[in-house]
């Protein structure tokens, strides 16, 4: 018998992840969204991949440049998670924000703690998503501490003491 809608979603919230805003741009249109579904692939070649909802506005932007960022959010960007997961204004997404085009043309976003500017080798349907795979062709760290999500709530790192 097929796992429950329940069942899956239950279980996906026992899994940590850190969150992305993925972002592109194509002519004059600029567009992000969050996202936790994003992982790395390969190390040589580096590669790594996110899973958006095909509904996802952001997917159309992606199809037509070929090439996203993924921007890997601090610890203070939980309003900027909300702003990009948010439908209500969702034109209005980097209006104040500051941000800049990277190596890719795609935005990158002040104050992350890592972007990593990719161009798109592959795309995989997958049921009611879609997977692109996007090859690495720069990647900027910062400093500072990383946002988490679990159990459908923001979370921070919080060391375990060993011993
Ligand atoms: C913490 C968090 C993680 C999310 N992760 C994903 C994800 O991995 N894939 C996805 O399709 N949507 C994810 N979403 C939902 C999208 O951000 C949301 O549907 C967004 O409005 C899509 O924007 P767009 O249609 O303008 O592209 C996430 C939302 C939140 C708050």
């Amino acid at each position: 018998m097929p796992v429950t809608g329940v069942e899956f979603r239950t279980a996906l919230a026992r899994w940590a992840s850190g969150v992305t805003i993925v972002t592109s741009a194509a002519g004059d249109r600029i567009h992000g969204m969050t996202v936790s579904a994003f992982t790395s692939v390969s190390l040589d070649p580096p590669l790594v991949a996110v899973c958006a909802d095909k509904t996802s506005d952001t997917l159309d932007v992606i199809a037509k440049s070929g090439v996203f960022a993924a921007n890997i959010l601090s610890a203070d960007q939980q309003a900027l998670s909300n702003r990009f997961a948010s439908k209500k204004d969702e034109h209005r997404r980097f209006e104040g924000i500051d941000w800049r085009a990277g190596a890719t043309g795609s935005p990158i976003l002040r104050g992350v703690l890592a972007a990593l500017d990719c161009r798109v080798v592959a795309s995989h349907d997958a049921g009611d998503h879609l997977i692109y795979v996007g090859s690495v062709e720069s990647a900027e760290v910062f400093c500072g501490e990383p946002l988490l999500y679990y159990g459908g709530a923001y979370r921070a790192v919080v060391p375990v003491e060993v011993g």
